[in-house]
C-alpha cells in the first residue's frame, strides 16, 4: 500500500540520519568508519553530499536504537536494514561497514551499500552487502549517483557509466559530477531509459580489468539497443575510476578521459582485432560482431554512420557491411 511505502521511506531515513550520526559523532564512527573514508582521500564535504555513514560492530545497535524510538520492527526487516535469526533477535544488515546510501532520480534514500573496511576485505566478509529488493527497492530501476549528476548530465549533454559507489563519488571530487554507476550488475534498459531523459550521449568509463572490459561490450549493446550514443573510455590496466582520480589531479583526469574516448566501433574494432590478428576465420567473426552490434542501433543515419567507420577500419567495402547489417535487420524484425 501507499502508506507502507512511506513508512519504509520514513525508516530509511532514520537510519540514514543514524549511520551519518554514527560516522561523525560516535567513537567508533571517527575513529574506524571516518579515518577509513579519509585513508582513500575523501573529502568532508564530499562525505557530507553523498550522505556515508557508519554501522558499528555491535550487531544489533541500529535496531535497538530504531526500536527505542517507536520504529516497527517489521519496517526494519522490510527495508532490509535488519533481518531476523531463527531464534527471532533482530539483526543489522550492515554491522561493522561504511555505509553508502542509494537514492533515487528525486533523492530519496531507496537502499544502502554497506562496505567492510580495508583490513578485514581478506576475510570472510563479502566486500559489499546491499539492501535485499523490497516494495520501495526494485534494483534495476535505480542508478547509484544518479540524483547527485542529473543536472550536470543535462549541462554536458553526456553521462559517464562507473562501475562502483566510489567510483562516482571520487570524480565528483575531481569535479566530474555526470556520473553514475551501474553498482557492478549488467544494466537493464529501465536504467538506460533513465539516463536517455537527459542526455543521448553516453561514456562507458569501467575498470581496466579483464571483467570491465568484458562488462562494457555488453552494455555496449545495451546502450546501442535503447539508441543511445555510446563511446568507450580503457583505463589503464588494474585501475578503475576511483583509484585513477587518486594518482591524477582533476585536470589530468579529465584530458585523459578526453584524450583516449573512442566511439563504439573503434573501441570494438581494436579490441578484436588484436584478438584475431591476421587468422581470416577470426576476423569474418569480428566483422560478423560488429554488424551485430550496428544492425541493433535503432536510427537509419546512425547505423550508416557506423558501417562506413567500420568499412574504413577494416578495409572492407561498406557495400558489404550494408547488406550484412539488412540481413541481421531481417531476422531481428
Ligand atoms: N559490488 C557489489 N558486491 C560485491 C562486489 C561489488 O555489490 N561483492 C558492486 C558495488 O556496487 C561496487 C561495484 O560492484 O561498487 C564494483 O565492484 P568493484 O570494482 O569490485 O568495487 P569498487 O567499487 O572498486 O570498490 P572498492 O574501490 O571499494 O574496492
Ligand atoms: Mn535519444
Ligand atoms: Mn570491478
Ligand atoms: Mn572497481
Ligand atoms: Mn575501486
Amino acid at each position: 500500500a501507499q502508506s507502507e511505502r512511506e513508512s519504509l521511506f520514513i525508516v530509511n531515513n532514520f537510519a540514514r540520519d543514524y549511520f551519518q550520526n554514527i560516522l561523525k559523532n560516535h567513537v567508533d564512527g571517527r575513529s574506524i568508519g571516518m579515518a577509513y573514508f579519509r585513508s582513500r582521500g575523501f573529502r568532508d564535504d564530499i562525505i557530507e553530499k553523498f550522505q556515508l555513514g557508519y554501522c558499528t560492530e555491535s550487531h544489533d545497535a541500529l535496531a535497538l536504537e530504531a526500536l527505542n524510538k517507536g520504529y516497527k520492527k517489521d519496517y526494519l526487516v522490510k527495508t532490509g536494514l535488519c533481518y531476523e535469526t531463527d531464534d527471532h533477535r533482530l539483526r543489522d544488515r550492515f554491522w561493522g561497514r561504511v555505509i553508502f546510501p542509494v537514492h533515487t532520480l528525486s533523492g530519496k534514500v531507496v537502499a544502502f551499500g554497506g562496505r567492510v573496511l580495508a583490513g578485514a576485505t581478506k576475510g570472510v566478509k563479502v566486500k559489499y552487502v546491499n539492501s535485499p529488493e523490497s516494495e520501495i527497492y526494485h534494483k534495476s530501476n535505480e542508478l547509484y549517483g544518479i540524483y547527485f549528476a542529473k543536472q550536470a548530465i543535462v549541462k554536458q549533454d553526456r553521462c559517464f557509466l562507473v562501475e562502483g559507489y566510489t567510483d562516482v563519488i571520487s570524480m565528483h571530487q575531481s569535479g566530474i559530477e555526470n556520473v553514475v554507476a551501474s553498482s557492478g550488475t549488467a544494466l537493464t534498459p529501465g536504467q538506460i531509459r533513465m539516463i536517455h531523459r537527459f542526455t543521448n550521449n553516453m561514456t562507458v568509463l569501467y575498470d581496466g580489468d579483464a571483467a570491465g572490459i568484458k562488462a562494457s561490450i555488453r552494455g555496449i549493446d545495451m546502450l546501442l539497443e535503447e539508441g543511445m550514443n555510446v563511446k568507450v573510455c580503457l583505463l589503464p590496466d588494474g585501475d578503475d575510476p576511483d583509484s585513477f582520480a587518486r594518482k591524477h589531479n582533476a585536470t589530468e583526469f579529465q584530458n585523459f578521459i578526453q584524450e583516449n574516448e573512442t566511439d563504439f566501433i573503434r573501441f570494438k574494432t581494436n579490441l578484436l582485432l588484436e584478438d584475431a590478428g591476421k587468422d581470416p576465420i577470426k576476423r569474418a567473426e569480428l566483422i560478423g560482431n560488429l554488424v551485430q552490434s550496428i544492425s541493433i542501433i535503432p536510427e537509419a543515419i546512425v547505423r550508416d554512420v557506423y558501417v562506413k567507420e567500420c568499412a574504413q577500419l577494416l578495409h572492407v567495402e561498406d557495400k558489404l557491411l550494408v547488406s550484412e547489417v539488412a540481413k541481421r535487420r531481417e531476422k531481428q524484425a
